[in-house]
């Protein structure tokens, strides 16, 4: 067919500069007015190569987007995925229209499925079609927006928009959905490659006690329990004996049992399995053009069965992280408060599924989720840095610096326990 034979000239050579035509036979695949124009996404200059906006011949423009198959190995879990979530939000959202809130809408191919899933010389190639939720905008981080209320009304939404997420996907039966991307979120898993990236191993038996039991999720991360090709003797010593690195070895083995705690809630039944996005980072919500008010949360690669407690844990580390998490000077590395209370407020005046045992973990939550990156980026270093990789431009020790400020936070939380658990009282109380 003709998409084949298209798609493979530019497989074969990513750089022939055939992008745009495959991405216009790609698009012809999927029901809509034939297509008029197509160019790169951009996104305020960056370049997104796997995204692309298409406009029909009626005027009405969508994103045309490639899955990450070298990160997403199940496709078709994904997709299942995210068509749960938008289905519950759609249904959810027929008793509750007057909520503004826009879910993607998914266009089906030709053929009536989700997405086109195909294979060119052995190369998995999956592509969705989405409709450009029009009059929205993002911000990747706060500060984009001028002035200080400002900031903490966007805050307010970001809390308002996790609350909708979690209130219109609370009838979805998490139970029946499979995790898409095996090992993620998974705090056990992550302890046992600290464990075992401790004892610098390098070969396969050696790390055996402390790989999981699940088959699928260890092919999909038993490389992440030994040393990696891009470190050499030497310096994995250098980095496991750092002596600055020390007390931040001991905080993560301390503070164990509170970092698995919502892990262990999970797994034991005592909280609540639900759909959660797993990657609320601000620039997945979409906002109003205009109000600013939160109207959708995109990017549903990472829809997997959890608690939306993580959801909220890690959108308001992210948030209220001032430094942000790339500081050296860990004396910048401070919780804003007003931040958190903004999310915390918009977050309660709105969700109305969540449980009182739930909302009485949120402040442990964000400590939670901080503490387990802080876990993931330090075991990374460790190791050698073969999961957060490092970029052409990024320094050597990136990975210790980004655990040394996640752990930094971790207790900058710990000390505004007492104002941050006042945010939830009157719930708690009601
Ligand atoms: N349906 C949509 N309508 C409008 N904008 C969208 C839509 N989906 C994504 N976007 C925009 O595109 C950006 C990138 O898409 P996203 O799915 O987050 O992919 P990734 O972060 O993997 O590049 C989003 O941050 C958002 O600005
Ligand atoms: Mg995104």
């Amino acid at each position: 067919m003709a998409t084949h034979a298209v798609v493979k000239t530019w497989t074969e050579d990513p750089a022939n500069g055939a992008e745009l035509e495959v991405a216009r036979v790609i698009a012809s695949q999927f029901r809509i007015p034939p297509v008029a124009t197509v160019e790169r996404f951009r996104e305020r200059g960056n370049i997104n190569l796997h995204t692309f906006s298409v406009v029909t011949e009626d005027g009405q423009p969508y994103l045309l987007q490639r899955l990450n198959t070298d990160v997403f190995a199940f496709p078709d879990r994904v997709m299942d995925a995210m068509v749960s979530w938008l289905r519950a939000q759609s249904s959810a959202l027929e008793q509750r229209p007057e909520l503004n809130w826009t879910p993607i809408t998914l266009v089906p191919t030709l053929d009536g499925d989700s997405c086109l899933d195909f294979r060119v010389a052995g190369i998995p190639n999956v592509w969705r079609l989405m409709v450009l939720i029009p009059n929205s905008t993002t911000f990747k981080s706060l500060s984009e927006v001028p002035g200080r209320a400002a900031q903490l009304a966007l805050a307010e939404q970001v809390g308002r928009g996790l609350a909708l997420a979690a209130d219109l996907t609370s009838d979805l039966d998490a139970h029946a959905m499979d995790v898409s991307l095996p090992g993620y979120r998974d705090t056990y898993g992550y302890y046992a490659q600290f464990d075992a990236v401790l004892g610098m191993h390098r070969d396969a038996d050696a790390v055996e006690p402390y790989l999981p039991e699940s088959a699928e999720v260890r092919r999909a991360t038993e490389h992440l329990y030994r040393l990696s090709a891009n470190i050499g003797d030497a310096e994995a010593e250098a980095r496991r004996y750092d002596t600055e690195l020390r007390p931040y070895l001991d905080l993560v083995q301390e503070a164990r049992g509170q970092a698995l705690m919502i892990a262990d809630g999970v797994r034991a039944g005592w909280l609540r399995k639900t759909a959660i996005h797993g990657d609320t980072k601000i620039d997945n919500f979409l906002f109003d053009r205009t109000t600013l008010e939160v109207k959708s949360l995109v990017d549903l690669d990472t829809v997997m069965p959890y608690t939306w407690l993580a959801d909220w844990g890690d959108c308001v580390r992210s948030l209220c992280n001032v430094a942000g998490e790339k500081e050296r000077d860990l004396r910048q590395v401070q919780v804003d408060r007003e931040v958190y209370a903004a999310v915390a407020r918009g977050f309660l005046a709105t969700a109305t599924t969540p449980q009182r045992e739930e909302i009485a973990l949120m402040v442990d939550a964000v400590e939670a989720i901080a503490l387990e990156l802080g876990l993931r980026f330090l075991t990374d270093y460790l190791r050698g840095d073969n999961y957060f990789m490092l970029g052409e431009e990024d320094p050597a020790d990136l990975n210790r610096v980004r655990a040394m400020v996640q752990l930094t936070l971790y207790e900058r939380l710990r000390e505004a326990r007492p104002e941050l658990e006042a945010l939830f009282v009157e719930r708690l109380e009601s």
